[in-house]
């Protein structure tokens, strides 16, 4: 059988002292079956080309990425960009996405979709219109142990869900990281670049997505405290939002970047009517359950392997997908790693003209990475009005 030709993948950002792009690439590259073809990597386009030039293994460098987007249009089918990644700030999300879509190119874009709700809402239009595969990279629902915390939801094994706690604490912005030049404190510390909320935008989107991959559940309404903890900044850093779930359990959606000792402590606490569940990513290869009257019961990856019943009938679909036998650890690249792998099947059957399915139980689609803005501007809206009850548009 011939083997597969790596797709080829087209970065938009990531020179300059980039931060994400770099988990990024290396997910890509992760199985050899994809790899980073163009780059488009910095504003400026003859620091674009320079960065291009010492990409740290051959790639096509482009001067922007319109050049890139519209290179691809005379190109013969087999040599065109098969997906594109955007790595950018916030507020470089929507126009690279938007015009990809338009050129008939699959996206994984990065969180939170876009500034502006409206322009989320464009994108889902586009992607439904053009029927092509989105993806929003909220990196920790593709962590395994994320994917069985919501096979175990889904068993019913915990009941109804009555509470949920999802929060991500860091404590880098405790000071005026900003004030220093900082290139990620000061796009993320400004509204213009980052979007109407800080903290909230930044990571409290991750922890409401945590939320809707496990629970399967929506946050419908919000009381919300956007605050400022450091003076002069003008964006919130501090995040506390009450919230109503679609099934009429309640919910806490927290984020902060002044909690000194924190430092990607994402972690979610899942409460039904018969038990509890438990997850942190700075422990990400456990999950612990907890039903009343029994010892609480982590599970590391193996331990499920080797279930006893307790779990009920795991599919094989789980215990066959871990990147590496049971035992080794996985972590935060593991989970990006899968992000691509899930978008790498969707755009190769979208291509055949097979039946593909971005369905959101993989990864988060364009419509999760919508109800990220809607949730933000739900929580913006209470905050203003004095914490009021606000829904969130669910679209
Ligand atoms: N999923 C996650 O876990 C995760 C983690 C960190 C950051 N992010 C998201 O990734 C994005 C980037 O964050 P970061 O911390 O890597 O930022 P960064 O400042 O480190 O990098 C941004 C990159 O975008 C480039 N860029 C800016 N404007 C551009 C343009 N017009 N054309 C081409 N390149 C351009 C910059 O040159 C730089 O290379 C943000 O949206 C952030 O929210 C996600």
């Amino acid at each position: 059988m011939a083997s597969k030709q790596p797709l080829k993948v087209g970065m938009v950002g990531g020179g300059g002292g980039a931060f994400i792009a770099n988990p990024h690439q290396k997910a890509i590259h992760f199985d050899g079956t994809r790899k980073v073809h163009s780059v488009a990597l910095h504003p400026d386009p003859k620091v674009a080309m320079e960065e291009a030039e010492n990409w740290p293994y051959p790639v096509k460098g482009y001067e922007s990425y319109d050049q890139m987007i519209e290179a691809q249009k005379d190109l013969p089918e087999e040599e065109r960009l098969d997906y594109i990644v955007v790595v950018t700030p916030n507020f470089v999300h929507f126009d690279p996405s938007y015009k990809a879509l338009e050129a008939g190119i699959p996206v994984i874009c990065e969180k939170p979709l876009t500034l502006k709700l409206e322009e989320s809402d464009k994108l889902v239009a586009k992607a439904k219109e053009k029927n092509i595969p989105f993806a929003v990279a909220y990196t920790y629902v593709g962590h395994w142990t994320s994917w069985f915390s919501r096979f175990i939801v889904q068993s019913g094994l915990l009941g109804e869900i009555r509470w949920v706690d999802s929060s991500y604490m860091q404590g880098w912005l405790a000071d005026k990281l900003e004030d220093t030049g900082q290139q990620q404190a000061s796009w993320r510390t400004d509204p213009k670049q980052a979007g109407a909320s800080g903290a909230g935008g930044d990571i409290g989107s991750h922890a409401l997505e945590q939320l809707r991959f496990v629970t399967g559940l929506d946050v419908t309404e919000v009381s919300a405290h956007c605050e400022c903890m450091v003076p002069g900044r003008p964006i919130d850093d501090h995040f506390t939002v009450y919230g109503k779930l679609s099934n009429g359990g309640r919910c806490l959606v927290r984020a902060s970047q002044i909690s000194h000792g924190s430092k990607n402590d994402l972690g979610i606490v899942v409460i039904g009517t018969k038990g509890t569940l438990k997850w942190r990513q700075e422990d990400a290869e456990a999950v612990t359950i907890c039903l009343p009257g029994q010892p609480d019961r982590t599970y590391y990856r193996a331990c499920v392997e080797a279930n006893d019943g307790f779990l009920g009938d795991v599919p094989q679909w789980l215990l066959d997908e871990p990147t590496i036998p049971f035992g080794h650890v996985e972590a935060f690249h593991d989970a990006y790693a899968r992000l691509h792998r899930e978008f790498e099947k969707d755009v190769r059957a979208w291509k055949a003209g097979e039946e593909w399915s971005s369905d959101g139980s993989r990864y988060a689609n364009v419509d999760d990475g919508r109800m990220g803005l809607a949730f933000i501007d739900a929580a913006v809206t209470s905050h203003k009005n004095n914490n009021e009850w606000t829904k969130v548009d669910l679209g």
